[in-house]
């Protein structure tokens, strides 16, 4: 075997044995279904369940949404694939304390992560949540301490830690044929273009506003921010490095055996979208439609760039990882699956096609699911465990911490906190909004 293998498969060993040492113990795996819950009846949310539904091992005792619309669409659908009759809840605490799940689906925006998921997994439930794990680092944090104090399974959304490509090129990076790699470059480019502002209106009927906004800032409702839209509006997410960049970061944390960056920069803008707009009547997104972010590792480099109104024609690839070595270029995509370039003009290329269980979404939500339920079954650390996904979300945060700051930053990861810098470990938190109480860490 491969040297650099056996020891990547002897980390992951260690890190699974050491990680469970002296946690709560579960009871014995429940026989048959378990009573499963999802907070965030959106286009993920039902994603996830639909695979849950699939793998067999679930029933769906509730379903939890601010908008009473997205729950009666989904609670038909769950009962036309099953015949289960979740019941249908605003509030997913007492969603918690009446239904009592033991598995507890969360794909509701960025900033409605870490309480239900620190309440779930307090709660007694395993917990499938979606990625970036948080919006601010300390949530994140606060989520890995909660899922450690109570024992459970925490799987987060990172599927391509899972998918088949993915698998295949990480095998190729650590096989040493790429040679010894000094940067990794991730990026992701898209069409959109210039901004004019939306008006803001009143919520759709049905939808709780400030039920939704929760513990963030309340704005005025504007039709572009819900569904989906959020990801453009920093009170309630990161726009594209905290979306689409964890994903890459993602990939380059299970790369490295390295657990964290030590310096941080990111720099970027609206020069194309222009202005941020935000009053009463109306609003645009104030996410950077373009971004740089560098991540300084002791022993490489890792660079983020996004745009959203340009793609790469003149580039092979429009999104993914290059990694950068002395024998070649590997590059890990989405649709278009891994490439392997080598240096030597006369060597072959090697290439991996994409394979995705979900090829509409493109995606491998399946086996990212059954190895959460494999991962309960036999009381383990699953693929995309919380403190692997914590790593690898904090990054974005970070990135966007950088970006708000205008200022590189040190970043001390054993302690999680910035170095000589205390507005900037200000920004590690935020003040939430009442009753809603950031969680302790
Ligand atoms: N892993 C992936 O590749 C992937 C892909 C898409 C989305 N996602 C993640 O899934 C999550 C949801 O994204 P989406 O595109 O489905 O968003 P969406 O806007 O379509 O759905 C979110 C849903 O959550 C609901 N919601 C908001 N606050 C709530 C609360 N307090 N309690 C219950 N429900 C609440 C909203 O009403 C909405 O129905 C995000 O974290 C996103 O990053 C992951």
């Amino acid at each position: 075997m491969n040297p650099n293998r056996r020891r990547f498969l002897n980390t992951t060993a260690a890190l699974g044995a050491a990680a469970w040492a002296g946690t709560p113990l579960w009871g014995a795996p429940p026989a048959g279904k378990f009573r499963t819950a999802l907070i965030g009846c959106g286009w993920w949310g039902m994603n996830i369940l639909r695979d849950a539904l699939a793998a067999g091992r679930s029933k769906v005792v509730a379903l939890c949404d601010v908008h009473a619309h997205a729950l009666e669409v989904s609670a038909e659908e769950v009962n036309d694939l099953s015949g289960d009759q979740p019941k249908k809840y605003r509030d997913y605490r007492e969603m918690l304390a009446k239904e009592k799940p033991e598995i507890v689906i969360i794909a509701t925006p960025d900033h409605w992560h870490a309480l239900p998921a620190i309440a779930a997994v307090a709660a007694g439930a395993h917990v499938f949540v979606e990625k970036p794990t948080s919006h601010t680092v300390q949530e994140s944090r606060a989520m890995l301490n909660a899922a450690t104090a109570a024992g459970r399974v925490v799987q987060v959304g990172l599927h391509r830690r899972i998918g088949p490509h993915h698998r295949e090129a990480m095998e190729f990076l650590r096989s040493g044929k790429v040679g010894k790699i000094g940067m990794v470059r991730l990026f992701v480019a898209g069409r959109g273009g210039t901004e004019t502002p939306a008006a803001n209106a009143k919520p759709p009927l049905g939808m709780d506003w400030d039920a939704w906004c929760g513990p963030a800032p309340l704005r005025p409702f504007n039709p572009r921010m819900h569904p989906g839209g959020w990801r453009n509006y920093l009170d309630y997410a990161n726009g594209t490095l905290g979306d689409w960049g964890v994903h890459w970061l993602d990939q380059v944390m299970w790369w490295t055996e390295e657990k964290y960056p030590k310096r941080i920069f990111s720099t970027g803008g609206r020069p194309v979208s222009g202005a941020v707009v935000a009053n009463e009547k109306e609003a645009t997104t104030d996410a950077p439609d373009t971004q740089v972010a560098v991540f300084e590792f002791e022993s490489f480099t890792a660079t983020w760039e996004h745009r959203r109104y340009a793609d790469n024609p003149t580039e092979r690839h429009g999104v993914g990882a290059y990694f950068y070595g002395t024998q070649g270029v590997l590059h890990i995509g989405w649709r278009d699956g891994w490439t392997f370039y080598p240096t030597d003009k006369n060597a072959p290329q090697a290439h991996g096609n994409p394979r995705f269980d979900n090829e509409k979404d493109g995606h491998n939500n399946p086996p990212l699911w059954r190895d959460f339920i494999d991962a309960i079954d036999h009381k383990r650390r699953p693929a995309a465990d919380i403190e692997l996904a914590h790593r690898s979300s904090v990054l974005p945060m970070l990135g966007m911490l950088s970006y708000k700051l205008g200022r590189s930053i040190q970043w001390d990861g054993a302690k999680e906190q910035i170095i000589g810098d205390a507005a900037a470990n200000a920004l590690l938190r935020r003040d939430y909004r009442a009753p809603w109480q950031y969680p302790k860490i």
